[in-house]
C-alpha cells in the first residue's frame, strides 16, 4: 500500500514523478504529491487530498522545476485522507523530505521524544516522524560541523534513523542541502533501484520503471541505497557496503498500458487466455502424463515424502488456495489445509516436518502472507511461493516457487492472476498426483484438459454481451447470494468477493446446501441468487438449492455448462459456458461472475479499477 518514486539525473524530476506514480496509483489512491529541488534553492511540495490525475493539474499549475524529487500515493493508515496529510513530509525547518510507505509502530514514542525536543508536527502520520527523526540526526551531525553537513552526514541519519524504527517502512529521502543526493531504505516495504545513465530512478515496484531503464535492483530489508545521478551505492544498515545484484527489468514489466480498454479490470479479464497460457507453457510433461517446475528446489524424493500440504494467503489468493485443496485432495490424495496468512502468522497450530507450505499470492507482497511464510521457515518447513510479480518480497523470501507470469495485474480486484492461480494449482495436484498414485491415462486425461483450458476460456468471453443485458436487470439490488458446491463453492466465494469490492453490493458466497442453516432468511424477490450449476456429481444436489430459492421468491442467476432445459425452466437467467471437467470448472465458472460484477459497477457508477478503501498490494497487517 502507498506508492513511493523518487527521480535524480539531469532531466526534470516531475514528469518521470507523475508518470510513476499513475503506474503506481493502484497501491493506493487516497492522496498523492511529489516534492522537487533544484540546486540552491528551497524544496518546493505539490500534494493534493486526491487522485494522481488532480496532483497532475495542480504540478502544471505550480511547474515544480528541479532535477532531483520524490513522490507518493497514499493508502490512508494513520490520519485522514488530507492534504496535510499527503506524503511528501518535511522534516525539521525544511531541510528534508520524505516518503514512506509502510506503518511505523513506535511512532507514539518516538513522536513523544521529538516533541520534547521542539519538533511541531502538521500532520497524523507516522510517516513525518520518520521525517524528522532524520532532521534531527542531521542536526546533531550539523552542530558538530559548524552547521555544514556532508553526505555522510545524510546517510548516517537515514542509517540511525532506521535503526530506531519499529515496523515497517519502504523510504526516499530528499536533503535541502545535497540536491545531488536521494537516500532510499527498506525493511518490509519493497523497494526497487533503477539504474539509468547520468540519471537514476527509484520506486515501489517496477512498473514506473519500464521505458526509462532496463536494469534494476532491487534492495532488500535492512539495505540502504545512496543514489546520485552518476551511481549507486548499496549499503547494509548495521555491516556497510554491499555488492549491488543489478537485474535486467523483465519483459512482464513492461505489459502496463490500457490497449483501448475502457479499465484495467475488463482488459484483464480478457487477457485470460493468454495468461493460462504462460502460466501452462513449458510445464506439461505429455511423455510423463505430469507437470514440471523450475523452482520447486527439492528432489523428487524430498517432494514425494511430503504428508501434508499447507495452502495459505489473502481475499482472492485464499480463495485459490480454497480450490487448490480440493484439487491436491481428489488428484494427489495429500491432506490439504487452507489457512488465513493474518491467523497462520499468529496460530500455533501443530505441523510436523513433512508438511510443504505455500504461500499464494499475486503481489508477493500482502504483509500477513510475508509473515506467515517466514513464521513457517523460521519453524524449519519449507516455504514455496506461488506468486506473479518476479522479484517481490515473497518470491525472494520463498525457498522455492512457481511463477504465474500473468503479467501485471493492475485493476485492484484480481481477476486473471485468480485464474493463473488455479491453472498452476492445477498442474501442482496433477505434479504431485503422479508422484503418488494417479495413473498414466488419468494424467493424461488432465493434460488434456489443460491444454483445451486457454480456448475454453477464451469462448467462455464470448458471454460478455449477455452478461452485460442481465447486469442491468441486477444492478439495483442491495444484497447477493452466491451458491455452489464442492469445486465451486471457493467460485461462489470469489464471485461474491469481485462484486462487493468493486460494485460496493453485500454479498455472501457459501455452499449451495448450506445457505437453508441461515442466509436462506435473506431470500426475497429483492435478492438475488447467483447458481453455479455445471454437470457433475453434485448437479441435481445445487438444482434441489436452486428450487428451494425459487419456492421463496427470489430471483436466481445460473451458470450452466450445457443446454439445460430444467434450469431455463428455474432461473430467470442462464448463462452458458462451455464444458470442461469439473477441477477446472472454477477457472471457467468465474468469467461469468467477474463480467457481471465489472457490468454492476459500471453501472453503479463506481471507480472499477480503484474501488474505494482498497488498494492492489496489501503490505500492512
Ligand atoms: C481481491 C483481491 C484481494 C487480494 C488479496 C491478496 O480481488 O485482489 O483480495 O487477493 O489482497 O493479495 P495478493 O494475492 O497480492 O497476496
Amino acid at each position: 500500500m502507498c506508492g513511493i518514486v523518487g527521480y535524480i539525473g539531469s532531466q526534470e524530476a516531475s514528469p518521470f514523478l507523475i508518470s510513476g506514480l499513475e503506474r503506481l496509483e493502484y497501491r493506493g489512491y487516497d492522496s498523492a504529491g511529489i516534492a522537487t529541488l533544484k540546486q540552491s534553492d528551497a524544496i518546493r511540495i505539490t500534494k493534493v487530498a486526491g487522485r494522481v490525475a488532480q496532483l497532475n493539474s495542480a504540478v502544471e499549475a505550480a511547474n515544480p522545476d528541479g532535477k532531483t524529487g520524490i513522490g507518493h500515493t497514499r493508502w490512508a493508515t494513520h490520519g485522514a485522507a488530507t492534504q496535510v496529510n499527503a506524503h511528501p513530509h518535511i522534516g525539521g525547518s525544511g531541510n528534508i523530505s520524505l516518503v514512506h510507505n509502510g506503518v511505523i509502530e513506535n511512532f507514539e514514542t518516538l513522536k513523544t521524544g521529538l516533541e520534547a525536543k521542539g519538533y511541531r508536527f502538521e500532520s497524523q502520520t507516522d510517516s513525518e516522524v520518520v521525517a524528522h527523526l532524520v532532521a534531527d540526526s542531521l542536526a546533531s551531525a550539523a552542530a558538530d560541523r559548524a552547521g555544514e553537513t556532508t553526505v555522510e552526514d545524510c546517510i548516517d541519519a537515514v542509517r540511525s534513523t532506521v535503526a530506531q524504527l519499529r515496523g515497517t517502512y519502504g523510504i526516499v529521502v530528499m536533503f535541502r542541502d545535497h540536491p545531488d543526493l536521494l537516500v532510499a531504505a527498506r525493511c518490509g516495504s519493497p523497494l526497487v533501484v533503477g539504474v539509468g545513465k547520468g540519471e537514476q530512478f527509484v520506486a515501489s515496484d517496477t512498473s514506473p520503471l519500464v521505458g526509462f531503464t532496463e536494469r534494476i535492483i532491487y534492495l532488500a530489508d535492512h539495505q540502504i541505497a545512496v543514489i546520485r545521478p552518476n551511481n549507486i551505492q548499496v549499503l547494509h544498515r548495521d555491516h556497510g557496503r554491499v555488492r549491488p545484484d543489478i537485474q535486467p527489468l523483465s519483459n512482464q514489466s513492461q505489459d502496463v498500458n490500457l490497449e483501448g480498454y475502457p479499465h484495467y479490470m475488463l482488459k484483464e479479464i480478457f487477457e485470460q487466455p493468454q495468461s493460462i497460457r504462460n502460466a501452462l507453457r513449458g510445464r506439461l510433461d505429455k511423455d510423463n502424463a505430469t507437470a514440471k517446475f523450475g523452482g520447486l528446489n527439492l528432489t523428487t524424493q524430498q517432494l514425494r515424502g511430503i504428508e501434508r500440504i499447507i495452502l495459505t494467503g489473502c481475499g482472492t489468493s485464499w480463495h485459490s488456495a480454497l480450490v487448490g485443496e480440493y484439487l491436491v485432495e481428489e488428484l494427489a490424495r495429500i491432506p490439504v489445509e487452507v489457512e488465513y496468512a493474518s491467523e497462520l502468522r499468529y496460530r500455533n497450530p501443530p505441523v510436523g516436518s513433512d508438511t510443504i507450505v505455500f504461500g499464494i499470492t499475486q503481489s508477493g507482497e500482502t504483509a500477513d502472507t510475508l509473515a506467515a511464510l517466514r513464521e513457517m521457515k523460521r519453524k524449519g518447513h519449507h516455504t514455496m511461493a506461488i506468486c506473479n510479480v518476479i522479484g517481490s518480497s515473497i518470491a525472494q523470501e520463498a525457498d522455492g516457487g512457481i511463477y504465474l507470469h500473468a503479467g501485471p495485474e493492475i485493476g485492484v480486484a484480481s481477476t486473471k492472476a485468480f485464474t493463473s492461480q488455479l491453472t498452476v494449482l492445477s498442474m501442482l495436484a496433477l505434479y504431485f498426483g503422479r508422484l503418488r498414485h494417479l495413473s498414466f491415462e488419468a494424467g493424461q486425461r488432465i493434460i488434456a484438459q489443460l491444454e483445451r483450458l486457454p480456448d475454453v476460456v477464451e469462448k467462455t468471453l464470448e458471454c460478455h454481451a449477455q452478461v452485460k443485458e442481465i447486469a442491468a436487470r441486477y444492478a439495483d439490488a442491495n444484497n447477493f447470494l452466491y451458491l455452489g458446491r464442492k469445486f465451486n463453492f471457493p467460485t461462489a466465494l470469489e464471485g461474491a468477493l469481485k462484486l462487493k469490492e468493486i460494485s460496493y453490493i453485500h454479498a455472501e458466497g457459501y455452499p449451495a446446501a448450506e445457505m437453508k442453516h441461515g442466509p436462506i432468511a435473506l431470500v426475497d424477490e429483492h435478492t438475488p441468487s447467483v447458481f453455479i450449476v455445471p454437470q457433475g456429481t453434485v448437479y441435481d444436489k445445487v438444482i434441489s438449492n436452486l428450487q428451494e430459492v425459487k419456492a421463496r421468491g427470489g430471483p436466481v442467476l445460473a451458470i450452466v455448462d450445457h443446454e439445460d432445459p430444467h434450469v431455463n425452466k428455474l432461473a430467470d437467467d442462464v448463462v452458458q459456458i462451455p464444458e470442461i471437467e469439473d477441477f477446472l470448472q472454477p477457472i471457467v465458472a468465474s468469467i461469468p461472475l467477474q463480467l457481471l460484477s465489472y457490468e454492476i459497477a459500471l453501472l453503479r457508477g463506481c471507480d472499477v479499477d480503484k474501488p474505494r478503501n482498497l488498494a492492489k498490494s496489501v503490505t500492512v497487517e
